[in-house]
């Protein structure tokens, strides 16, 4: 004797050749999960066990469900909807009832499922099928009522006349069947179509001409129901998602400009008084806390971001910690464990990965910081790059507090700065420069007065005996005169002459 037990099947075995996809239809995503997580999340909190019935791509499917609590039954070969419950027979052999839900549908709640349920065990009918009534009804299986209203049928796209196509009322592909009136019928079903498949709506005529009652109720929201059979279905239930999620976070308080243009995926958390500009994407398991402010274009995935904290537009932000008050671009790039204490400043073309910058430190503008820690309130100029990588290894940079880097250095790992250090602009360094000490490494400047107006009256020259070459030559000026007298160590002395003799200006 069955329970009155009820379980849950879902249908996800399909290819979904509409797709024109490699992938199995049930893995594309909307909404920020694939196709059937969303079903199976909707399934689980009614209560009774999660069958999923897996063909196409069995593997990645059965990986995707079965940690989130389902269970799973291979259909294969796939020979339609109605075959799928052949194959499920075993499985559902306890239970009195099952609710019956396509894969493909991700919009329906969990609510809806549990009303269905509801309605079939209070009406007694051996089916109940939710429809909905759609302005399109192109692509569904249509509902045929008898003049009393009870179901006749349901009749396929491709199977359907004239009247019947015109129909609005279509078959959500949700039921909820006694299974003891099910069984027997389902060996009746024939590949009698164009697919040459076993319908499971074919049990609802097959039912209705046993006498049996088939009933239906309507869905109050006709998008919960819509299925994702085309690129085209897949956009628009992708934008119902995210209006959903976009809704529930501007109704707990988030600013969002232009909401219709962000991006927002379902476990993302934001707090009261955060401002999202327009264009913007926050991805996976991102938090933003209150009073944040995400500007225009940025890109923030598994992130967290605390309270008043400013991300400027055009910035990418991916499993990084942004502290409380910290300010990064506009055009900044933090990545893999990039740390940016309290009150830190990242500017423009500025990339952080794995680095952590320590509190009210600065980095404002080109630079590169890759494998490093910055102390606190440490200042990195213009321009600087750790040069972390050796071909091999990635090698650390460790610089201290209260570090002034000058603009244009080359951090050469591994290597550290030690406390309160200066480091000359435009140096490259390759050793450590101990805690006050200055690291100055880079060539000294040599100056040349007037070497540009001699070089001037040169060029000059030599295009006018160009112009003249009958004229004869005309001794060119001597050089650089003046030049100063710092001298670079293994120079050799008397080339100067040679040097202004040669046709390309050199320093
Ligand atoms: C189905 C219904 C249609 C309904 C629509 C609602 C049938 C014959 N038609 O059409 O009346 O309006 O859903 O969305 O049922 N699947 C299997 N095994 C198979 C074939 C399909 O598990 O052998 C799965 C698919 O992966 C999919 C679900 O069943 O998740 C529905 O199949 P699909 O091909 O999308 O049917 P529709 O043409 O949308
Ligand atoms: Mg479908």
């Amino acid at each position: 004797m069955a329970s009155e037990k009820m379980a849950t099947l879902i249908l996800a075995a399909g290819k979904g050749t509409r797709l024109r996809s490699r992938r199995a239809k049930v893995l594309h995503r909307a909404g920020g999960r694939a196709l059937v997580e969303h079903v199976v999340r909707a399934a689980l909190p009614l209560g009774g066990p999660v069958f999923v019935v897996i063909g196409h791509q069995a593997k990645e499917v059965a990986a995707l469900v079965e940690p989130l609590g389902a269970q799973t039954i291979l259909q294969e070969p796939q020979q339609g909807t109605g075959h799928a419950l052949q194959v499920a027979r075993q499985a559902l052999a306890g239970f009195r009832r099952a609710l019956v839900v396509p894969g493909d549908a991700p919009l329906v709640r969990t609510e809806t499922l549990a009303a269905l349920a509801a309605k079939h065990r209070a009406d007694g009918a051996a089916a109940m099928l939710l429809t909905a009534v759609l302005d399109d009804p192109t692509g569904y299986g249509r509902i045929v009522r008898e003049k009393d209203g009870a179901v006749r049928a349901i009749i396929e796209q491709k199977s359907a006349n004239e009247t019947e196509l015109a129909i609005r009322e279509i078959n959500s592909g949700m039921y909820c069947f006694t299974l003891e009136r099910l069984w027997g019928l389902l060996g009746e079903l024939r590949p009698e179509n164009v697919h040459r498949e076993l319908y499971l709506t074919d049990v609802v005529a097959l039912l209705h001409r046993l006498g049996e009652r088939v009933s239906a109720q309507t869905a109050e929201d006709p998008k919960e129901i819509l299925g994702c059979n085309t690129r085209g279905e897949l956009a628009e239930v992708d934008r119902v998602f995210r209006r959903r999620k976009i809704e529930a976070l501007m109704a707990a308080g988030v600013t969002f400009y232009l909401p219709e243009t962000s991006l927002v995926d379902p476990d993302v958390e934001i707090g009261a008084d955060t401002i999202i500009e327009p264009c913007v994407e926050l991805l996976g398991a991102t938090r933003l806390g209150a009073g944040v402010t995400v500007g225009t274009g940025s890109v923030i995935a598994d992130s967290t971001i605390e309270d008043e904290a400013i991300v400027r537009p055009h910035s990418l932000v991916v499993a990084s910690r942004l502290g409380r008050g910290v300010v990064v671009g506009p055009f900044a790039h933090l990545r893999d464990g990039a740390e940016i204490a309290d009150g830190a400043r990242v500017g423009n073309y500025v990339e952080v990965k794995k680095s952590r910058l320590g509190k009210g430190a600065k980095a404002m503008h080109l630079t590169y910081l890759g494998d490093a820690t910055v102390g606190r309130d440490t200042n990195i100029g213009a321009g600087t790059i750790t040069c972390n990588y050796d071909g091999v290894r990635k090698n650390p940079t460790t610089i201290g507090a209260r570090v002034f880097i000058g603009s244009g250095t080359e951090l050469v790992a591994p290597v550290e700065i030690g406390d309160g250090a200066y480091v000359a602009a435009g140096s490259t360094i390759t050793e450590n420069v101990p805690a006050d000490a200055l690291g100055i490494a880079r060539a000294r400047q040599v100056t040349k007065p007037g070497w540009a107006v001699e070089r001037r009256s040169k060029m000059a020259g030599e295009k006018s005996v160009a112009a003249k070459p009958s004229a004869g030559s005309s001794t060119p000026s001597n050089g650089a005169k003046g030049e100063t007298s710092s001298r670079q160590p293994g120079q050799v002395r008397g080339r100067k002459a040679a040097r202004a003799k040669s046709r390309r200006p050199r320093r």
